[in-house]
């Protein structure tokens, strides 16, 4: 049984990771890493990092404009699955690379594993929306992070081999926390002392990608008297530069290049609190039990959301101030599986 993997993105490789490990016990797994993200500290470190196998081909797309890095997706994807000739196509999440993958196995009657399925922020306006309905729809296998997945799948008509196995970044974070505590000096780096900092990342493009936003939440940090650590996502960096905009203004904040998944890890678990746009990270907070505040009108994570574990804030000024103080961890609960979310995606397959 040969299994095609399409990734691209860094929450991907994080994906990955769990995965591919047991996949590998009882599969052939190729691996096409489209090239969407491509930095270093991007993608190799991740690769280096948790032991994800090389990609077989890397396609080298790169940035662009959805329709140019879509499409180039998609001519060189279709290439390497007719010479292949998988028996299943797996991708993670819902970036261009993910909705690449499925869109070419489809139409060439592969069928599609989906892993993370059933997501939505009810928000279209976000690519990453549409990618995900999209990639549900055409997906043999919809693999769903909570319950609240699959009831968004079947209020969409998706109920065949839909299963919740709990989420593979739940696995991940388990089986790195005890490596990062041992291999990460970051809090040395950057003089940082636990609880004593604010983690932030910000890259989501209806943030970055306007500038009275970026502003917004520009000023809201300024306004914040702790130490900050944000490691910067290129997306972001670019924009503010585009924007004029200088960051030296905003006291005690340490702006640092992408970090690896261990030194993240860290970072998360050390942090005071958590201010951020990102999927991933939300989840992360809750996993380590630290509070969140997630610049954003909308969340796909709701479960994170119950008792004002994450608040959800948008992008005004006084808004992020007042949640980024009044933020505490509530009682956890145990909504994201039990860490073995790989082992039963496999499981699963196995049986047909
Ligand atoms: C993509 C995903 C988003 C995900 C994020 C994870 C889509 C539509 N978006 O957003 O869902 O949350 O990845 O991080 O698929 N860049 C570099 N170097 C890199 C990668 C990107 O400089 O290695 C810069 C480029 O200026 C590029 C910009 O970042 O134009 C955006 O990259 P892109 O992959 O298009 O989208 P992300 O914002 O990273
Ligand atoms: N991450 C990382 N280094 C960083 C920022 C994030 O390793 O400098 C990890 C983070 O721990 C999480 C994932 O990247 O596992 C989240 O990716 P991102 O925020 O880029 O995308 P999203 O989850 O929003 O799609």
């Amino acid at each position: 049984m040969k299994v095609l993997t399409v990734l691209g993105a860094r929450p991907q490789f994080i994906k990955a990771a769990p995965v591919s490990r047991v996949l590998r016990e009882k599969y052939t797994e190729m691996i096409v890493h489209t090239g969407q993200h491509y930095d270093a500290n991007m993608s190799d470190i991740f690769f280096e990092e948790l032991n994800i196998p090389k990609p077989d081909y890397n396609l080298g797309v790169g940035s662009g404009n959805h329709g140019k890095q879509t499409g180039e997706m998609l001519q060189k994807i279709e290439e390497i699955v007719l010479m292949e000739e998988p028996d299943y196509l797996l991708v993670y999440g819902d970036t261009n690379s993910t909705l690449a993958g499925a869109l070419v196995a489809s139409k060439l009657h592969v069928p599609v594993i989906h892993i993370e399925a059933g997501l939505r922020s009810f928000n279209k306006k976000m690519p990453e929306e549409i990618n995900r309905i999209m990639t549900d729809h055409l997906s043999e296998y919809l693999f769903c992070p909570t319950e609240t997945a699959v009831e968004n799948l079947t209020s969409e008509n998706i109920t065949r081999n839909v299963f919740n196995i709990g989420d593979v970044m739940y696995d991940a974070v388990l089986y790195n926390q005890k490596l990062a505590e041992n291999h990460s000096n970051i809090l040395k780096d950057y003089d940082l002392e636990k609880n004593e900092y604010l983690l932030i990342t910000i890259h989501r493009a209806e943030n970055t990608d306007n500038p009275e936003k970026m502003k917004n939440i520009l000023s809201a940090f300024s306004k914040m008297k702790e130490v900050k650590v944000w490691p910067i996502h290129p997306r972001t960096k670019h924009k503010l530069a585009d924007y004029g905009i200088d960051l030296s203004d905003i006291p005690n904040l340490k702006i640092i290049d992408p970090v690896g998944y261990l030194d993240m890890l860290t970072l998360e678990a050390n942090a005071k609190k958590i201010v951020t746009d990102s999927g991933g990270v939300q989840k992360e907070a809750y996993f380590m039990k630290i509070p969140c505040v997630t610049v954003r009108e909308q969340t796909e994570w709701v479960e994170t959301l119950v008792n004002e574990a994450n608040i959800l804030v948008g992008t005004d000024v006084e808004k992020i101030v007042s949640a980024v103080e009044k933020v505490v961890m509530p009682e956890y609960m145990n909504v994201f599986g039990d860490g073995n979310a790989s082992e039963k995606i496999v499981e699963i397959l196995k049986k047909g």
